[in-house]
């Protein structure tokens, strides 16, 4: 019971790596807030956590819209009392478009969405961090956000920009007991690629250069594992990391 009466908010938990977190969350004893604009995958996910939790609610919401980000977090704090951690990990990917073929709506859609999002939760969670007197923000971001030439061109600067959000909360609120660090995974088993309408040879096969190196795919377990550990007390030394978790795919 790692988190044991801790109140967690996490986005885009409805599948995938989100769900994964929140399945691990319920069972080391967290109360568990399920963020998604996946109506079904929601519903789903909050019936299924309610039998390991009894403290389990859900909220529909996109990350790209204020209101809906802000009543989440009002909310959670109405119903529990707190909000202790917060983990960003709502995300799209870019059809992974090379930089010539950049497109603008799939440019802002994903800014919007893997940058704006991330903004979005934790300029309205750190106040009520700042009130409490702490808390813990656990970042999505992926092994694009330490490296060039892994990803599609906007899907990589997006995810640079959680990398450099994470260590500057860290840095500006770490003294108010605030901790703000991310996770930096490589290829894991996921529907992600449900996120593309179409994709960009050219940027494809620039991007798949080295994967022979990679190892396997990693499994969502893996990500939840680390998840914990950051948004546990355990890590309380750790403030404003990137980690890379790669099986040494970026150590190359
Ligand atoms: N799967 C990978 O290989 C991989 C690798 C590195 C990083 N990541 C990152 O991990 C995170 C989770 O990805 P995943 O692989 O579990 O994908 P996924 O598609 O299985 O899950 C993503 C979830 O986010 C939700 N979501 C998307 N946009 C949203 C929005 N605007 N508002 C609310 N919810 C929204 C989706 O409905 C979905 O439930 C993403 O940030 C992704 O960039 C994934």
């Amino acid at each position: 019971m790692r988190l044991e009466e801790k109140v967690a908010i996490i986005t885009g938990s409805g599948n995938g790596i989100g769900k994964a977190i929140a399945t691990r969350f319920a069972h080391e004893g967290a109360k568990v807030v399920i963020a998604d604009f996946d109506e079904d995958a929601l519903t789903k996910t909050v019936e299924e956590l309610k039998e390991v939790h009894e403290n389990v609610i859900g909220f529909n919401v996109n990350v790209v819209n204020e209101e809906d980000v802000n009543k989440m977090i009002d909310r959670t704090i109405e119903k529990f009392g707190r909000v202790d951690i917060l983990v960003n990990n709502a995300g799209v990917l870019d059809n992974m478009q090379a930089a010539p073929n950049v497109e603008d709506k799939v440019w802002n859609r994903v800014m919007d969405i893997n940058v704006g999002g991330v903004m979005r939760t934790m300029r309205k969670v750190i106040p009520a961090f700042v009130k409490q007197g702490g808390g813990t923000i656990v970042n999505m971001a992926s092994i694009t956000a330490l490296t060039g030439g892994r990803g599609g061109l906007t899907y990589t600067a997006a995810k640079h920009a959680v990398a450099g959000m994470t260590k500057n909360v860290a840095s500006h609120y770490g003294k108010q007991g605030i901790r703000a660090n991310a996770i930096a995974p490589s290829q894991v088993k996921t529907g992600l690629t449900h996120s593309m309408d179409h994709l960009d040879k050219e940027g494809m096969e620039l991007a798949i250069r080295g994967t022979n190196l990679m190892g396997e795919p990693l499994s969502v377990e893996d990500i939840s594992n680390i998840t914990v550990f950051l948004a546990s007390d355990e890590s309380s030394a750790i403030n404003g990391v990137v980690l890379a978790t790669d099986n040494g795919w970026s150590a190359y």
